[in-house]
C-alpha cells in the first residue's frame, strides 16, 4: 500500500488532518487501532475554543457542530463557597468557547472521511515507523490478521500518549519534559440537566470539583480522587453526595441528581516531548504532549498542531519549499508550552495536593481572589482559557 501522507490515529488530529489534506488535494491513509464504535464513544474533551470552532468550520466539519454546540461566554469559579463569574467576551474582545463533545467532532469526522475522503482503516494497528529519517518512510501495521506495510512520502504520529510512533524517534534526538500528578478525575455522564448553564470550576477543601455538561439534558461532572482510584468503588449516591459537598454555595444553588450512565477514572499528567518532529515524521496532539485536563486545553492543541502541519504539507506539496515543514516544530511548542503553563496553573490554584500546607493552602485561595477582584488577572485567565492563537 503506498500513500502521500500516512496517519497513525483516529483521535481527532488523526481525522481532522485527512480532512485538511483531502480538502487540499492530497492523499492520505488513517489506520486506527481501535474499532468504529470505540472511537465514537470514547468520553473526553467537551469543550473547544474559538479557534478550534473556525478551524471545523473552515475544514467543512462544523454543520452540526453550529446546530447543536452550545456557545458558552464564561465560566464560575467556587471557592470559600462564593461564585465568581468570569465573563469570556468582555475580557477578549468578543472571544467564546463552544461546548461540544470529541465523540461528536470524532463521529462528525470519521462520517466526511468514509463518505469523500481516502481510505480510513479500524482495527489497523501500526506496529512501528520505519525509515523516518529516509526519504522512504513506512508505517508496518497490522489488519485483518495480516501484517502489511504503508509506504508513505510523510508519516504523522496521531496515536495519542501510548502510541508508536514517538518511538520511532532515538532518544538522543529528543528531550522530555514531564510531571505526574498524585491525583486523578472521577469523571461521569448522567441523564440530568446541567445545574448551572456556565461550567462551574470549584476548589473546595475536600478536593477540586467540576460541573460541564453534554447538552442540555445531559450533564458531565469530574471530581478529584487519588490517582489510583478505582471508579467502581464510588457508588452512585457516594458519588452525588461529593459533588454536592463541594459545590455547595451560600446562596439557594441546588445541585439535581439523575441516573449515571458511565463512570472513569482519568489518570493526570503533563508531558512536552522536543522535537515534535524526526525526519519525515511527525508528532500532532497527544503524541506529543499532554496536559492535565483542567482548562480544557488538550483537543484544542491536537487541532492547532494539525491545522499548522497541514498548510506546511500543503506548502511543500504544491512548492517544493521546505521552509514552513521546518518551522512546525518551534510553532507548536510556542503554542503548547502556553497550554502547558495556564493547565498547571489551573491544576494547581484549584486541587488539593495531598501533604500541602496550611500555607500553601491559603496561597490558592489569594490567587482564585486575585483573580475575582483584579481585571487583569481576571483577563489573563479568560484569554488562556478562550484559546492562544493559532498561527
Ligand atoms: P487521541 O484522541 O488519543 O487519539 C489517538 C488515536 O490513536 C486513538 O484513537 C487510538 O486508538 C489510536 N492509536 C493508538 N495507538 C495506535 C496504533 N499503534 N495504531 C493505530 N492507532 C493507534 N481536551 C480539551 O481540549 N478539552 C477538554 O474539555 C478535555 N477534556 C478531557 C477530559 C478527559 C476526561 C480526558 C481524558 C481528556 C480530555 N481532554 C480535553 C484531552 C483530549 O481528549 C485529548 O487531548 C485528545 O483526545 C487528543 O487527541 P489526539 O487525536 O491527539 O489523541
Ligand atoms: C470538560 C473537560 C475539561 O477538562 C474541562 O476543563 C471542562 C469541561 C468536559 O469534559 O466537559
Amino acid at each position: 500500500m503506498r500513500t502521500t501522507v500516512g496517519i497513525i490515529g483516529a483521535g481527532p488530529a488523526g481525522l481532522l488532518l485527512a480532512r485538511l489534506l483531502h480538502n487540499a488535494g492530497i492523499d492520505s491513509v488513517v489506520l486506527e487501532s481501535r474499532d468504529r464504535a470505540y472511537v465514537e464513544q470514547r468520553q473526553r474533551a467537551g469543550i473547544l475554543e474559538q479557534g478550534t470552532v473556525d478551524v471545523l468550520r473552515a475544514a467543512g466539519a462544523g454543520e452540526r457542530m453550529d446546530r447543536e454546540g452550545l456557545r458558552h461566554d464564561g465560566i464560575e469559579l467556587r471557592f470559600g463557597r462564593r461564585r465568581h463569574r468570569v465573563d469570556f467576551p468582555a475580557l477578549t474582545g468578543g472571544r467564546s468557547v463552544m461546548v461540544y463533545a470529541q465523540t461528536e467532532v470524532c463521529k462528525d469526522l470519521i462520517a466526511l472521511q468514509l463518505k469523500e475522503g481516502g481510505p480510513l482503516l479500524f482495527e489497523a494497528e501500526a506496529l512501528a515507523v520505519e525509515g523516518a529519517d529516509s526519504d522512504r518512510p513506512a508505517v508496518r501495521f497490522r489488519h485483518g490478521g495480516r501484517e502489511d506495510v504503508l509506504e508513505c512520502d510523510y508519516v504523522v504520529g496521531c496515536d495519542g500518549f501510548w502510541g508508536v510512533s514517538r518511538r520511532a524517534i532515538p532518544a538522543e534526538s529528543a528531550r522530555v519534559y514531564e510531571r505526574a500528578y498524585p491525583f486523578g478525575w472521577l469523571g461521569i455522564l448522567a441523564d440530568v440537566a446541567p445545574s448551572h448553564d456556565e461550567l462551574v470550576y470549584a476548589r473546595h477543601e475536600r478536593g477540586f470539583a467540576l460541573l460541564s455538561m453534554r447538552s442540555p439534558s445531559v450533564s458531565r461532572l469530574y471530581l478529584q480522587v487519588p490517582a489510583d482510584t478505582d471508579a467502581q468503588t464510588w457508588s452512585d449516591e457516594h458519588i452525588w453526595d461529593e459533588l454536592e459537598r463541594r459545590l455547595e454555595t451560600d446562596d439557594d444553588w441546588t445541585l439535581e441528581r439523575g441516573p449515571i450512565t458511565q463512570k472513569s477514572v482519568t489518570p493526570m499528567r503533563s508531558f512536552v516531548h522536543e522535537p515534535m518532529r524526526h525526519g519525515r515524521l511527525f508528532l500532532a496532539g497527544d503524541a506529543a504532549h499532554i496536559v492535565p485536563p483542567t482548562g480544557a486545553k488538550g483537543l484544542n492543541l491536537a487541532v492547532g498542531d494539525v491545522a499548522t502541519l497541514a498548510k506546511a504539507l500543503v506548502h511543500r506539496l504544491r512548492t517544493g519549499s521546505e521552509e514552513l515543514l521546518d518551522a512546525y516544530s518551534d510553532r507548536c511548542l510556542r503554542r503548547v508550552w502556553q497550554a502547558e503553563r495556564f493547565s498547571y496553573d489551573m491544576t494547581t490554584m484549584l486541587h488539593r495536593a495531598p501533604g500541602a500546607t496550611a500555607f500553601e493552602e491559603r496561597l490558592q485561595l489569594a490567587r482564585l481572589e486575585r483573580i475575582a477582584t483584579c481585571r487583569a488577572a481576571e483577563a489573563d485567565l479568560a484569554e488562556g482559557y478562550t484559546g492562544f492563537p493559532l498561527d
